[in-house]
């Protein structure tokens, strides 16, 4: 039988040291915020989730209900403690869940599978499970007491010895409680300490003097670093970064230069990509078979069909797809727009809330006028139509199948399918014009006659 469980997400920190306005859980990285990261993690256990906020969280908890509409949100009035925001969810304790898992929201790289791991020894009849790692400097975090192998107590550096501080196996701060003795213990958690605090972390102790059994797992030291400032965020972004890379060169993905290459935790890369020196992927971009995205491009919100190439140089905005084969170039942005299989824009044009039908061919410096200033409108192109250069297309405005746009046009007017528009002033020539020109102003210092004179 599988266990049934409650993860409490303590997000009630105030994250002064990030010195932003923003709630400190929910800057990103990979494109997604901490907290989204941590409910990520804990989603795949397939039991209730709580989220500890503080009292003026309505930020965060607008996050939450979109990440994941189920969870609840508690709130912790007065910051007393790790264990006293476990607490501001005992509601959610007392319904019963086999195990109570705690997470804080500030800890992005813990993987699912390490909390599985934690879960584990509650199957088998500990009272608690810590996450515990080594630490390349132990100041600051609190140490795991240990005895033969057995955890006894878990010491927070400002209350512990001399000789406690040496100690290098560190608490994660990560625990896992068994749901049937969890409340029991945590209403024991007193807050006679060096801060005054109630520590979740005497719940080891306590559950020792409960005549329960306590147990501690290591986990590489990457996995359970918080965030408490910049540095240390852009610290977490490095490692999520180097694992996504991996992952998908893991997976087939080719990458010449992947340490320039910028992922989104939910990037998603198919066989045989190609993914050039310099590219940065925000969130929500899938990439399908066989595509190639060249240098210096920048995706968001995207798809690029099978064999597609974009770049280098080229910019996808959120609702771009693209469909098989199709080639958008250097200096192309294209945003809420499908272009379909084997349509091309090379170089230079704006392509936003439009169609490009299959095969068409967007000439150099097409733009279309999605907006007016008030509304924007949308832009159809018909299959194999063929756009010349430097038009501007109006919108709204279609332009039907297999039309000829000659260049340099201002389409304002729906364009018949297979007609040819000529949306331009017509060219005169006028002989002899210049030379005329040249000629009356001879000896004058314009600088036509200068250039001239050299
Ligand atoms: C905690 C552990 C410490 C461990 C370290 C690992 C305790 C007492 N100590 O210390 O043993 O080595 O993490 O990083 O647990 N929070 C609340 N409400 C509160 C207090 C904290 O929601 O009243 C949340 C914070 O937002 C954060 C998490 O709990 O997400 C941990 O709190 P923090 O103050 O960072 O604990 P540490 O002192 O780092
Ligand atoms: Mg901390």
């Amino acid at each position: 039988m599988t266990r049934t469980c409650l993860s409490i997400v303590l997000a009630a920190g105030e994250g002064t040291r990030m010195r932003t306005s923003r709630p400190k859980v929910l800057h990103t990285i990979g494109g997604e915020t901490l907290i989204g990261h941590v409910l990520g993690a804990v989603r795949g256990f397939g039991g209730a989730t709580t989220v500890v906020v503080g009292p003026d969280a309505q930020a965060v908890t607008d996050v939450v209900r979109a990440l994941m509409p189920q969870a609840e949100v508690a709130i912790q009035r007065d910051r007393r403690g790790t264990a006293d925001a476990v607490l501001a969810a005992k509601a959610s304790v007392a319904r019963g869940f086999d195990d109570v898992l705690i997470v804080f929201a500030d800890t992005p790289l813990v993987r699912s599978e390490t909390l599985r791991r934690l879960r584990a020894p509650l199957a088998h009849g500990a009272a608690v499970a810590v996450l515990g790692f080594r630490a390349a400097d132990p100041a600051g975090y609190g140490r795991l007491v240990t005895e033969d192998g057995r955890l006894l107590a878990i010491r927070e550096d400002k209350d512990a010895s001399a000789a406690e501080r040496k100690i290098t196996l560190c608490n994660g701060g990560l625990m896992a409680l068994r749901g049937d003795v969890a409340l029991a213990i945590l209403e024991r958690i007193g807050n006679a300490n060096a801060k005054g605090e109630f520590y979740l972390t005497d719940a080891v102790a306590i559950a020792r003097d409960m005549g329960l059994e306590a147990t501690a797992l290591e986990t590489p030291e990457e996995e359970v670093r918080g965030i408490n400032t910049q540095a240390q965020l852009a610290e977490a972004e490095a490692v999520l970064q180097a694992r996504l890379r991996t992952a998908a060169l893991e997976a087939g993905v080719t990458m010449v230069a992947p340490e320039t290459v910028h992922l989104a935790a939910d990037t998603q890369l198919g066989r045989d990509v190609v993914i050039e020196p310099y590219v940065v992927f925000g969130p929500g971009v899938v990439v399908e078979d066989g595509a190639r995205i060249r240098s210096f491009s920048h995706l968001e919100g995207a798809n690029v069909g099978q064999g597609a190439s974009v770049g280098p140089f080229a910019r996808l905005r959120p609702g771009a797809r693209l469909g098989p084969k199709v080639r958008i170039g250097n200096f192309v942005e294209v945003k809420e727009a499908e272009i379909e299989a084997g349509a091309a824009a090379n170089h230079l044009s704006y392509i936003g809330d439009a169609r490009v039908g299959e095969g068409a061919n967007v000439g150099a410096g097409t733009i279309t006028c999605n907006y007016d200033g008030f509304d924007k409108h949308r832009t159809d192109i018909g299959a194999r139509a063929f756009i010349g250069s430097n038009s501007a297309l109006v919108a709204p405005v279609k332009i039907g199948d297999g039309a000829y746009v000659a260049s340099g046009s201002v389409i304002t007017h729906d364009v018949p399918a297979d007609a040819l528009a000529l949306g331009r002033g017509r060219q005169v020539a006028k002989d002899g014009w210049a030379a005329n020109w040249r000629a009356s102003h001879a000896g004058a210092k314009g600088k036509t006659a200068a250039r001239r004179k050299r």
